[in-house]
């Protein structure tokens, strides 16, 4: 696992899933020149101006994925995911997000409703509290704000349903 921390606040983990350690080489017509490292480090800048603490976690498998989804139980407030092909595939995934209630944003480079129909179903939306596809890296700094803007509303209403 590779962790990457910035301030305090709110504590955010973000996960990706497989093939996104590709990133930079991977089709960049579709996905963009951006490594995954270059994304993190300016996701690490912006969580810094939300004073988000941020531990990032990219994993090829679906077990280590679902380990961390666990693992953030009572450590993290919300998850920032990006669960690759695992998006369309893994019910695993999505219980483990419904499972630990944990506050979710599903985030992803691409419009996934201009691309094969096989990529327009999430297992992962109904249990997310919201989606943001088709922004290429931005979509993690949109993500990112938007689960910031959801803990905050938490934490001032704190009876509210957490997805
Ligand atoms: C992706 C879209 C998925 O369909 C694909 O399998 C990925 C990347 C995206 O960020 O656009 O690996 O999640």
């Amino acid at each position: 696992m590779r962790v990457a921390e910035s301030s305090k606040g709110h504590r955010v983990l973000v996960i990706h899933g497989p093939n996104l350690n590709l990133l930079g080489k991977r089709e960049p017509g579709i996905y963009g020149a951006s490594t995954l490292e270059d994304i993190e480090r300016s996701l690490a800048r912006f969580a810094e101006t939300l004073a988000v603490r941020l531990d990032c976690l990219q994993s090829n498998h679906e077990g280590v994925l679902l380990d961390a989804v666990h693992g953030a139980v009572d450590v993290c407030d919300g998850l920032l995911i990006n669960a690759g092909a695992y998006t369309h595939t893994s019910v695993a995934l999505r219980d483990a997000i419904a499972g630990t209630s944990i506050p979710t944003v599903e985030v992803h480079l691409s419009n996934l409703y201009k691309r094969e129909t096989f990529r327009h179903h999430s297992y992962i939306a109904p249990v997310a509290v919201g989606q943001i596809s088709g922004f290429g890296a931005n979509s993690y700094k949109l993500g990112l704000q938007a689960l910031v803007w959801h803990l905050e509303t938490l934490r001032s209403t704190p009876n509210k349903p957490k997805h």
